[in-house]
């Protein structure tokens, strides 16, 4: 039994038999629509979501299975004291694929050793979040046609951004990517992840200035400043406007460039940009149901 915690718990034939998959259901829907059928698929949302949680349940519902669960942690027994192991040996009674959220690192890698059904990792704190990666890796192999020697920008909360995370894991997996980390000093990429680049010899440079940056990027990926990460309010209010993307700050930038953002945006893009056609944001959601999909068949073993 196979369970999604981390991005490279997948090798990159996986991801790319995934992206092939995912493709194909993007052409041939019908093909897939009995797929599932009598499954079932549960949500178990300790934090708030809109996009992971109903893209996950779309999934399923389109794979021709059905959905329990819950969307917030005051709803279930946890609200009681319940353990996150208790909670998925019990879950996993009534369902045969378990997607979860929760604000702390690690607890689905927990829940994943307990449980009798494969488990998926939908975000946990400031970790890990792998299928928002996927969801990236899908787009990007749909406005690029590849990953090699790639250019990234990531702006934003790249301490806390668990999606910068992940895609920082499966990008580095590639030949010739290198990383321009765009961040303010007191959200830069957290130091284990700087040791993994400095030790796999993946070039990446830091600076603070998106304009300096923008020339020269292929993908720009936009975060949020995420006030739930910080302990003071103070803090998040001197942070929050440290970049905003404004079609002024897009001409300098490639033609071709690909502008990726995980979502929710506050303000860090303007809604100007999205009529622009290097915006994909908007992609990437649609996107992700459809390697959501795809991910449920492999783990269910669905052939
Ligand atoms: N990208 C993402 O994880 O969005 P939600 O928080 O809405 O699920």
């Amino acid at each position: 039994m196979r369970s999604l915690i981390d991005i490279i718990d997948l090798s990159v034939e996986e991801i790319d038999s995934l992206i092939t998959t995912a493709n194909d259901i993007i052409a041939n829907p019908d093909k897939y629509c009995e797929k599932c059928n009598r499954k079932k698929l549960a949500t178990l949302f300790f934090e708030p979501s809109t996009r992971t949680r109903l893209s996950f349940e779309a999934a399923m519902l389109e794979l021709g299975g059905s959905v329990i669960g819950f969307s917030g942690a005051d709803s279930s027994s946890s609200a009681k004291g319940e353990s996150v192991s208790d909670t998925v040996r019990t879950v996993g009674c009534y369902a045969d694929i378990i997607a979860m959220r929760h604000p702390k690192e690690g607890a689905p890698m927990i829940a994943s050793m307990r449980s009798s059904v494969p488990i998926i990792n939908a975000g946990d704190g400031g970790h890990n979040h792998p299928t928002q990666t996927l969801a990236d890796l899908l787009t990007i192999q749909r406005e690029k046609g590849h990953f090699d020697h790639l250019t990234v920008g990531l702006c934003g909360d790249l301490k806390f951004g668990r999606t910068v995370h992940s895609l920082i894991h499966a990008l580095s997996r590639y030949e010739g990517v290198q990383f321009i980390m765009i961040s303010p000093d007191e959200l830069k990429i957290p130091d284990y992840i700087v040791h993994e680049l400095e030790t796999a010899g993946i070039p990446y440079t830091e600076t603070r200035s998106l304009e300096e940056a923008m020339p020269h990027l292929d993908i720009l990926y936009m975060t949020r400043v995420q006030r739930e990460r910080f302990f003071n309010e103070a803090d998040y209010i001197r942070l929050k406007d440290s970049y905003v993307l404004t079609p002024e700050k897009l001409t300098p930038a490639k033609r071709d460039l690909s502008i990726l953002h995980p979502l929710p945006r506050v303000n860090e893009i303007s809604v100007a940009v999205d009529n622009d056609p290097r915006a994909c944001y908007f992609k990437q959601v649609l996107n992700g149901k459809f390697i959501r999909m795809a991910l449920i068949l492999k783990l269910l073993g669905v052939e």
